[in-house]
């Protein structure tokens, strides 16, 4: 066999060898960017209450934790009024949901930012409890 003709069925063989790929690929579908992927609101209370006990730093970590986790695309963050758990703030409420969360740290939010927005988990200890609402009067 001469040389050329090796060379040619060498080629063959690795034309054959990808087109053979190239046919399990489209078995198995085209890769997709990640289109189911959840997309999040969160609120940050920016009210006087939550002021007064670090929503802002709150809203700072929360900010670079998202960025951090590249789900700058997936999250969106909004300040919001009161969520009428005063007492218990720093407070954020997360979109689906809501998932309300109280008295929070730079390291629950790290811990919320990994669980719920990365692993899809809420962190249940950390969830308000019915007790923490405030009582307006116009309940019951
Ligand atoms: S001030 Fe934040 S919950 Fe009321």
């Amino acid at each position: 066999m001469s040389y050329k003709c090796k060379l040619e069925r060498k080629q063959l063989g690795s034309d054959l060898v990808f087109a053979l790929i190239m046919a399990k690929t489209k078995q198995k579908g085209e890769p997709k960017m990640n289109e189911e992927a959840t997309h999040f609101r969160i609120y940050c209370c920016g009210n006087v209450n939550c002021l007064a006990r670090g929503a802002d730093d709150i809203w700072r970590v929360l900010d670079e934790q998202i960025w951090l986790a590249k789900l700058s695309e997936r999250v969106e963050l909004r300040r919001s009024g009161c969520q009428d758990h005063c007492d218990f703030g720093p407070n954020i409420q997360i979109w689906p949901g809501p998932y309300r969360y109280v008295e929070l740290t730079p390291a629950k939010i790290k811990q919320i930012v990994r669980q719920h927005l990365l692993a899809g988990q809420p962190v249940e200890e950390l969830l308000a409890k019915p007790h923490m609402r405030r009582q307006t009067g116009k309940d019951s």
